[in-house]
């Protein structure tokens, strides 16, 4: 091995002295080019944050775990895969992918391989693996000989937050010949710790009960006491009997073991056994008393509480989504997964993200590791970072694979496009996509505040965006054109069953709605176009929109709506993924909170898991017949329009005179409306 530094270590005792020049810089012959400097991409992360300081030169012997990062292939042929076998008229239809054909599919070419492992080797670097996800090159070498591969220095860097202290650069150079295989390299110029309130602090919100996509407790009433299974009760509270009537949903009878139905869950959202006995015993009797699910705790989430109290203090979401999801799918089986420590749960001026990373990277080891759009990995000040050492937190490492996804996951959680980072929105879409490969429906929440949302919660409404605020605020991740997005529906008081269903307003919020519209940050897709063209073509809004869609490059910043507009003054992006895809009721939703007590709650957090609940027994029923699951069904949804009752009643008007109506056919409110179960099995049970 060559490594000068340890020779000059032996003559000087012990006092590195090469390639010095200016602290923290390095010159690089002219075959070398810079290839990544803290500060020079507008990054905030590359910047060195107050909360780092830089300390002494790492020492020569020190042993560096080295990580390089290939650049991947395919990230756009993916998509035309991920149709080829979600696509109902596909031949290879339902021919789900494995984990490891994903891989392989994504892995760095050949040539990027072979030339960033040749130079490697001409180097003199020694025992270089590849990684399990193929994305990355590794080895671990001295500092000393690091710092010459790269034409670099690495100093101690201390963060005064979390005690720790890790090596990097300021900036490191790579030949310029194969600079174009290379992501980036660590360690270099980023810092990873656990994540502050500080780094975190642009995301706030104010009020916990008003956050979007969740019931919220404030406009929770009390559901009648005389209210049971008759279907003539409903309009006073949407029982499990009611939901099933409305979608011709008959009981369960069939269990597989690899189906059990998936729901996400965080942000102190627990279930508890006495609220779920309460409800099943009066609403769903079928169900046995002390069902419950499985919890799958992610980087020291936790599910399950036994204080009915503590369930409710901030929110019934877990409540609701299991006494929704339980009694269309029984005798199928829940899981939980629960996402990120308590500490991270708890922290009030959290957050956008979520969890969805931490979630996903615990049901796909390879994306801890994920190179797209120039990021790789969680996002540090946007995800968590583990082991977190703060107190409460989750003191192990970050979870990677750990649990296997299931074959629908409800998720009733969402933010908006406009607090992240557009590469952030486009790295995780990717993974939806991925998983889709495998055959894994997402189905995501619409919001609950029409075409409005909060950019932050300090503010306590919802709000529009651009420079007069009257640009639509699209919701994420429904706008990932490869998760299927769920916006509510409800029956007006007074009305029966029988009587169609309109675009919810949600009971004592009157001014919050179905959330839909139009992304800015992914076009429309081509199973989706034909719908949206027809929208346009026949029920276009009297206002002005433009067309147009954030920069196709990987993008650290978020997305400037006031660009995208320009001069149009318009209000939304004629271009963009179109959502909510369908609806399901979601208002007067009755639960039970434990010790006798029923509410009536609302919000797209109760269409989501009614939906999800549907796929899961159809998935059931194709699973039966020796067929795969469904995996991503958004393309059989739109070429099948008679699977759904046509919402043409209500709709989600705000941002002053903005908003859209539920019209006939696919609108932004309602989607392709609401299911009709047995067309929709009839549909997915003769494909292949
Ligand atoms: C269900 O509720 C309706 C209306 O309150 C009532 O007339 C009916 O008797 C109840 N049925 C049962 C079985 O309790
Ligand atoms: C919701 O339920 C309450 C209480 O049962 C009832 O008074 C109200 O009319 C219902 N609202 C709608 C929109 O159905
Ligand atoms: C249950 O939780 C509530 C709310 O945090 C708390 O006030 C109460 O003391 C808890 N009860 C028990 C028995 O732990
Ligand atoms: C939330 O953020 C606000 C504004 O930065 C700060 O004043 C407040 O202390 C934070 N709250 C918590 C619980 O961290
Ligand atoms: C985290 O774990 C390490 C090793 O087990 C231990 O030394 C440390 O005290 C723990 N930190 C916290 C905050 O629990
Ligand atoms: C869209 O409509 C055209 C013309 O009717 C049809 O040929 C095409 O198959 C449709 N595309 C999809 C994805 O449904
Ligand atoms: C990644 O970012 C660097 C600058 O930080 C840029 O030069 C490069 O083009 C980006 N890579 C991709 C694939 O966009
Ligand atoms: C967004 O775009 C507008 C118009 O091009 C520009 O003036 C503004 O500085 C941009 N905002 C940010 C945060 O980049
Ligand atoms: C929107 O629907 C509500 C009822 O859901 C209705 O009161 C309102 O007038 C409608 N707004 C428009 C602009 O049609």
């Amino acid at each position: 091995m060559r490594c000068p530094c340890l020779h000059a270590l032996a003559l000087w005792g012990g006092f590195p002295v090469l390639f010095i020049t200016v602290a923290g810089t390095v010159s690089a012959p002219d075959t070398h080019t810079i290839h990544e400097r803290r500060g020079l991409s507008s990054s905030s992360q590359s910047s060195l944050s107050s909360r780092w300081t830089k300390r002494s030169r790492v020492d020569g012997t020190s042993i560096l775990p080295v990580r390089i990062g290939l650049t991947q292939s395919n990230l756009e042929a993916a998509q035309d895969q991920l149709l080829r076998i979600s696509d109902p008229a596909s031949p290879d239809y339902g021919k789900h992918w494995t984990s490891e054909q994903v891989i392989e599919f994504f892995q760095p070419s050949t040539e990027a391989i072979d030339a960033v492992t040749h130079w490697l080797v001409d180097e003199g670097i020694e025992k270089v693996t590849h990684s399990d996800n193929k994305a990355w090159l590794a080895f671990d070498a001295p500092a000393c000989l690091v710092e010459a591969l790269l034409h670099t220095e690495y100093y101690e860097h201390f963060d005064t937050v979390s005690g720790v202290a890790m090596p990097a650069c300021d900036e490191y150079h790579v030949p310029k010949h194969i600079q174009h295989h290379i992501d980036y390299i660590t360690p270099g110029v980023k810092l990873m710790a656990p994540m502050d309130m500080e780094a975190r602090g642009h995301m706030k919100y104010k009020s916990r009960v008003k956050r979007i996509d969740r019931p919220s407790m404030a406009a929770a009433t009390a559901a009648p006491v005389s209210a049971n299974n008759s279907l003539t009760t409903c309009g006073a509270g949407m029982t499990p009997a009611c939901i099933a009537a409305i979608y011709s949903i008959p009981p369960g009878d069939k269990s597989d073991a690899s189906n059990s139905l998936g729901i996400f869950e965080t942000d102190l959202q627990f279930w508890d056994q006495a609220a779920l006995n309460d409800f099943f015993a009066r609403y769903s009797p079928q169900v046995p008393q002390d069902t419950h699910p499985t919890d799958y705790l992610i980087d020291g989430g936790v599910a399950k509480t036994s204080n009915v109290s503590l369930a409710l203090i901030d929110g019934p979401e877990a409540v609701l989504d299991i006494e929704v999801a339980y009694p269309l799918v029984w005798p199928q089986q829940i899981k939980i997964y629960d996402a990120d420590d308590i500490r991270i749960q708890s922290w009030y001026n959290d957050t956008w993200s979520w969890g969805f990373n931490t979630f996903l990277d615990a049901i796909d080891g390879s994306y801890c590791t994920y190179t797209a759009y120039n990021e790789t990995g969680d996002l540090v000040g946007l995800d968590p970072t583990y082991p977190d050492p703060l107190p409460g937190g989750y003191n192990g490492t970050l979870q990677c694979g750990v649990f296997e996804p299931t074959n629908v996951i409800s998720i009733s959680y969402g933010g908006t496009e406009a607090a992240f980072p557009i590469a952030y929105q486009k790295r995780q879409c990717n993974e939806y996509l991925k998983l889709g490969l495998q055959g894994v429906t997402f189905v995501f929440g619409s919001g609950d505040n029409g075409v409005a949302e909060r950019v932050s919660f300090t503010e306590s409404d919802a709000t529009c965006i651009g420079p007069e605020g009257l640009i639509f605020n699209p919701s994420w991740p429904s706008t990932c054109p490869y998760v299927t997005s769920v916006g509510a529906t409800y029956i007006p008081t007074g009305q029966t069953i029988y009587d169609p269903e309109w675009a919810a307003v949600f009971a004592n919020e009157p001014e919050e709605t179905s959330g839909g519209g139009f992304s800015n940050v992914f076009g429309a897709p081509e199973y989706q176009r034909n719908a949206t063209d027809r929208f346009f073509a026949t029920h276009s809004p009297d206002y002005p929109y433009y067309s147009s869609l954030v920069p196709e490059e990987n993008n650290p910043a978020l997305p400037n709506v006031t660009a995208l507009a320009g001069s149009t003054g318009g209000r939304y992006n004629r271009i963009g993924r179109g959502y909510p895809d369908v609806s399901a009721l979601g208002n007067n939703i009755t639960i039970g909170i434990g010790k006798g007590e029923f509410l009536n709650v609302a919000g797209t957090s109760a269409s989501t898991p009614i939906f999800a609940s549907i796929i899961n027994r159809i998935n059931e029923e194709r699973l039966a017949v020796g067929k795969t699951a469904v995996g991503f069904v958004n393309p059989t949804l739109y070429a099948h329009p008679q699977m759904f009752n046509d919402i043409t009643k209500g709709n989600n008007t705000g941002c002053d005179g903005g908003g859209f109506n539920a019209v006939q056919g696919w609108d932004p409110v309602t989607g392709l409306g609401t299911p009709k179960y047995p067309r929709m099995l009839d549909v997915f049970l003769n494909l292949p």
